[in-house]
């Protein structure tokens, strides 16, 4: 027995104490988001649970092998059960999908793939008729290259108006054959293109262009007044519509550093490297890599995290708050410390950002619980709510991540090449870092599928992949291509019931394993990973844990392996460590995380409860 966890008693409200108490491990903390104080009351994002669509993989009810507006409208009835507040709808508008949809030609109208504004609209009403709420991606950063404005700019000359919406740019060089500078794309290669017109009218030959992801997504100039209110008139299109929020794409991205100096670093969404031999379940004090957390502020890219875009969130705040039922704005940055990132949540500017610390913790105690501690602690310093997440569509499942030799790493994309991960330690693992994400304070983000224990699809041909990263890298990347794979909804059905039974193959081919996660193997069956996302997301709401505190417990010492917390009448207690541990005697368990996770009064490693006092 390596520890025994003790409740802390009730939580008493108080003020934010300081990070880094839970690795001294000898008192209880009291951490509390100040929002709802601050406020007087909690909008209905600042504790939900939202689950993110993903609708090419989601349900395909035209039969094309993509999913589909339909599909969601059909499926709404098993999002509600489930038991979530609102729904993420990655994107789904006229694109060529040389980025799965994050490439966007017309940012008013939905791509034939995925249906109609009618779609759009009966999906969005149906939602709301449930009482689900529903978030739009909006991707301002960059639009596609088959974009009206591109094709424009081609067209004209440089210098023009056209042209001025992007980062167009003469070369460096006698000739211009150099690209302006050094800047690398995150998918890979260069940042900059060179148009192909042999005489496109620049004194040095043809102009290059930005696009700090692929090619085919050239990056906006945000400088320029008409592409500011452009974006907000595309904001108003949709809250006009009715949609509840927005998911906002590279929100740290839009504004670059003056002059677009020379940067010698990598641009990057996730920092995939592995964080070396300590980096396993075991905790090893302060030589743990704490998830990119660090102490000292990483140096800024000149890409990344600029001044100026607060002032373009801040204008679109106003905007929103024009509309009635708290509309709200969510921000994918990528960006370190959590201070940092607070910075997006301040007052008048978004009302959430994504807790990528949070998800790039892995499955090691301490270097969770510091991002626990320092998110809430970033967070209550500017009023806002935290909020969490373990997988998206840009990750490797957290199945497959926990069940990897190292789990705390966050490869870029697994073939069958690399190591292959133990399937059922993953799971268990998961549905552990399942409850202590929702029993933690603010909204949590869920990805599609992960509600079935879904892994992550390891063994994908080369000539399935689709992601522009993995062909930018040279296959380097493997991409992420296998958290994308289409939902298995019927294991007896072709395509596992992703479509109807005469439907094209899914875009991506599911490998054999899917039918044992499929919908109809789980539904209904006491102890599947479906039955207790169900339970986990009903204790969730019972227990009112999205607006409550956390209070940390005794039980966290370092190097124990055991994370603990109180929030509210519930006890957290999780093993990442390798022995049993006792549980405490005067609570009683109301969800485990699975079958083994109990031995008696024993509470198993890779596994989670949460307790209540015995009455
Ligand atoms: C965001 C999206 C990702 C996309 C990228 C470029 O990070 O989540 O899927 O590839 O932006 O738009």
């Amino acid at each position: 027995m390596s520890s025994t966890s003790k409740n802390t008693g009730g939580p008493a409200r108080g003020s934010v104490t300081g990070a880094g108490s839970p690795a001294g491990g000898n008192s209880a903390v009291q951490v509390e988001p100040a929002f709802a104080a601050s406020t007087g009351r909690s909008p209905w994002w600042s504790t939900a649970v939202i689950y993110q669509i993903y609708p090419r993989s989601f349900s395909d009810a035209d039969g094309n092998g993509m999913g589909d507006l339909k599909g969601v409208t059909d499926r709404l009835p098993y999002l509600s059960r489930l038991g979530i507040d609102a729904v993420w709808i990655s994107p789904f508008y006229v694109s060529p999908q040389a980025d799965a949809g994050y490439d966007v030609a017309d940012y008013r109208d939905v791509d034939p793939r995925f249906g109609t504004l009618t779609d759009f609209d009966q999906m969005l009403a149906a939602a709301h008729e449930r009482g689900i709420r529903v978030i739009v991606d909006l991707v301002p950063n960059h639009t596609s290259d088959q974009h009206a404005w591109f094709r424009q700019a081609l067209e004209s000359g440089p210098g023009s108006a056209a042209r001025d919406r992007y980062m167009f740019r003469d070369g460096r060089g006698e000739h211009g054959e150099l690209p302006p500078n050094n800047w690398q794309s995150v998918f890979g290669g260069p940042a900059w293109t060179r148009l192909e017109e042999a005489d496109d009218g620049a004194a040095t030959g043809p102009q290059w262009y930005l696009h700090l992801f692929d090619a085919r997504q050239p990056d906006l100039n945000w400088q320029n007044e008409e592409v500011r209110q452009e974006m907000v008139s595309i904001l108003r299109f949709w809250l006009d519509r009715g949609v509840d929020g927005f998911r906002i794409d590279v929100a740290h991205g839009l504004v670059k550093a003056e002059g677009l100096p020379d940067w010698a670093g990598q641009a990057a969404m996730v920092s995939g490297e592995s964080s070396t031999a300590e980096a396993t379940n075991v905790e090893d004090e302060e030589e743990v890599r704490m998830g990119g957390s660090a102490q000292q502020e990483p140096p800024r890219s000149p890409m990344f995290d600029q001044e100026g875009v607060h002032d373009i969130y801040r204008q679109w705040n106003e905007v929103l708050a024009e509309y009635h039922g708290d509309r709200m704005l969510v921000a994918e940055a990528w960006v370190e410390p959590a201070e940092r990132l607070a910075r997006y949540i301040r007052p008048g500017e978004m009302h959430q950002a994504f807790n990528f610390d949070f998800l790039l913790a892995g499955w090691n105690a301490r270097r969770m619980a510091k991002s626990i501690d320092e998110s809430l602690t970033a967070a209550a310093s500017v009023g806002a709510p935290s909020t969490w997440v373990l997988s998206n569509h840009d990750t490797i499942r957290h199945p497959t991540r926990f069940g990897l030799a190292d789990p705390t790493s966050v490869p870029k994309g697994i073939g069958r090449q690399d190591e292959q991960p133990d399937e059922s330690l993953g799971l268990a693992r998961a549905r552990a870092a399942t409850l202590i994400m929702l029993a933690l304070p603010g909204s949590a983000y869920l990805y599609q599928g992960e509600e079935l224990g879904l892994p992550e699809h390891t063994e994908l041909d080369h000539a399935a992949r689709q992601d522009p990263a993995y062909f930018r890298t040279g296959g380097e990347e493997r991409g992420r291509d296998g958290c994308r794979v289409p939902l298995p909804w019927n294991s007896q059905s072709a395509g596992f019931g992703f479509g109807p039974d005469d439907a094209a193959e899914p875009w991506l081919p599911q490998p054999e394993s899917f039918g044992r996660y499929a919908v109809d193997r789980q539904d209904g069956v006491p102890g599947s990973t479906l039955e207790f996302y169900r339970s986990a997301l009903s204790h969730r709401a019972r227990f009112q844990l999205g607006t409550g505190v956390l209070v940390w417990s005794p039980a966290n010492k370092p190097g124990s392996g055991v994370l603990s917390f109180t929030n509210g009448q519930v006890l957290m207690v999780a093993n990442l460590s390798t022995d049993s541990i006792d549980l405490p005697p005067e609570h009683q368990v109301i969800i485990s995380s699975g079958p083994d996770a109990l031995d008696g009064s024993h509470l198993s490693p890779n596994a989670a409860v949460w307790m209540t006092p015995r009455s």
